[in-house]
């Protein structure tokens, strides 16, 4: 049996005292039997808390799909913003070759779009696509979401004139809501294959749908396994009300005290460049969740170490309102060691025949000491490896510590309704309908 993540506060404790990590966290029990009963606000949408269980027995159309997506193309091009995007791109990211869109062996690139509104971007994809035999996932919960829905027309426009409407429609695949929205009608008029995703799940808690499965198993990575992850560490965290034994309690709690010592900055952070778009991930789970009615966390992230040589200098000596969250890798899944050199003109020698992953162990360490020295407090979060099922566990492991995390602080922790304030004056800008008078009033603010 695989170990679970752990986490550790050794190097936050001459901020917050064990004890009282303990005692908020036991409190924070009540907030996983709100969770369970469904008496905490926004409890229509807890849909992600038994996720784990339940997109078991979909698991087989998914990867029926992914395998069609893969043996009529060797791109895939996922449509969508926000949670619709996020989770696929921090998995697909963290367990892929770092230079796989280079890699010469058979292979199936994933290219994202409809995360911004970018025209270069979008030309350059087009060209990109040009030369290859794609296939589509568009992702809308909504189905009316910009972004996704302007890049959706463009590609679909232009697959359908490469490849013809009858073959462009068997390579489109639409995950969208199950009854309504443009999405859902575009696919039922054009005969997309669809996955609904479910009413009671918002989309940065929908990873673990199909919204993050299908474009994650058509990267060629192991989707059972990423599930058994999550289904794994929710024993000892959604089950777990013993709160000395609860990682996800000891989070929620140890975070919500820091901020309570004036930390309102959290720095998420791993010796890995794999781990950046998984910050991504974590940043809008933590941002849209718990930042609102003036209130949360901001949530940062950087990527050491090579964010040490740009960000190191304020964490170290800036303004102190910062703590840090570490992801500690311990193994590394691939091996290599620094060669000896007769010369050693550049004074090396005394690292050769060392593992790169033992300098990047020494950088950790020396790097959590410093930052305690300099007044940053620092969680780590403890993985045995960077797999599949060490994925599924981080996932439900920050999704759960968020949601009680949101209790604690006393917000509603599945809503985001500050999203809207830029859509409204997007629309009236440009005279959707029914948003002119809107426009005439932004016009003469800008006048
Ligand atoms: O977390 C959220 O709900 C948002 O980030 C949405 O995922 C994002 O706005 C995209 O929405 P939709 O899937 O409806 O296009």
């Amino acid at each position: 049996m695989k170990e679970n993540i752990n986490i550790n506060l050794k190097n936050a404790g001459s901020f917050i005292s064990h004890e009282e990590v303990l005692a908020l966290a036991q409190q924070s029990v009540r907030h996983l039997g709100s969770l369970d009963a469904g008496t905490g606000a926004g409890n229509d949408f807890l849909g992600w808390l038994s996720l784990h269980e339940d997109v078991v027995k979909q698991l087989d159309k998914i990867e029926k799909t992914a395998k069609h997506l893969r043996s009529v193309s060797n791109t895939t091009v996922v449509i969508g913003i926000g949670g619709s995007y996020l989770g696929a791109k921090a998995v697909v990211e963290a367990l892929s070759h770092s230079f796989s869109h280079l890699l010469k062996s058979k292979h199936h690139d994933i290219l994202f779009a409809g995360q911004n509104i970018c025209e270069d971007y979008m030309s350059d994809l087009l060209e990109i696509l040009d030369g290859r035999d794609y296939s589509v996932i568009v992702i809308s919960k909504s189905g009316t979401t910009t972004e996704p829905a302007i890049a959706f027309r463009i590609i679909k426009d232009h697959l359908e004139r490469k490849v013809g409407k009858v073959h462009a429609a068997d390579r489109i695949i639409a995950i969208t809501d199950g009854t309504k929205g443009a999405l859902k009608m575009l696919a039922d008029i054009n005969g997309y294959e669809t996955f609904v995703i479910p009413d009671n799940i918002g989309g940065r808690y929908s990873v673990l749908t199909p919204v993050g499965l299908l474009p994650i198993a058509v990267s060629g990575l192991d989707i059972r396994s990423l599930v058994k992850g999550a289904h794994s560490i929710a024993d000892v965290t959604r089950k777990n009300k013993d709160a000395s034994t609860n990682p996800a309690l000891i989070y929620a709690a140890a975070r919500n005290l820091l901020l309570q010592t004036g930390r309102s900055v959290e720095i998420l952070t791993g010796f890995t460049p794999k781990l950046h778009f998984f910050s991504e991930w974590w940043k809008q789970l933590y941002g849209e969740s718990e930042g609102k009615e003036g209130k949360g966390i901001f949530p940062a992230s950087v990527d050491f170490t090579t964010d040490l040589h740009s960000m190191g200098q304020y964490i170290q000596d800036g303004q102190r309102i910062l703590f840090e969250t570490i992801i500690s890798i311990r193994n590394p899944g691939k091996k290599m060691t620094i060669p000896q050199e007769k010369e050693d003109a550049d004074q090396l020698n005394y690292l050769a025949g060392k593992r790169l992953s033992e300098v990047n162990h020494s950088a950790e360490t020396g790097t959590i000491l410093a930052h305690n020295d300099g007044n940053v407090p620092v969680i780590r979060i403890d993985v045995p490896e960077l797999d599949e099922f060490y994925m599924g566990q981080l996932i439900y492991f920050f999704e759960l510590a968020c949601a009680v995390s949101g209790y604690i602080l006393d917000v509603n922790p599945f809503d985001q309704p500050g999203v809207e304030a830029y859509k409204k004056n997007m629309f009236a800008l440009l005279n959707k309908p029914g948003f002119e008078e809107a426009g005439k009033k932004l016009r003469e603010r800008l006048n």
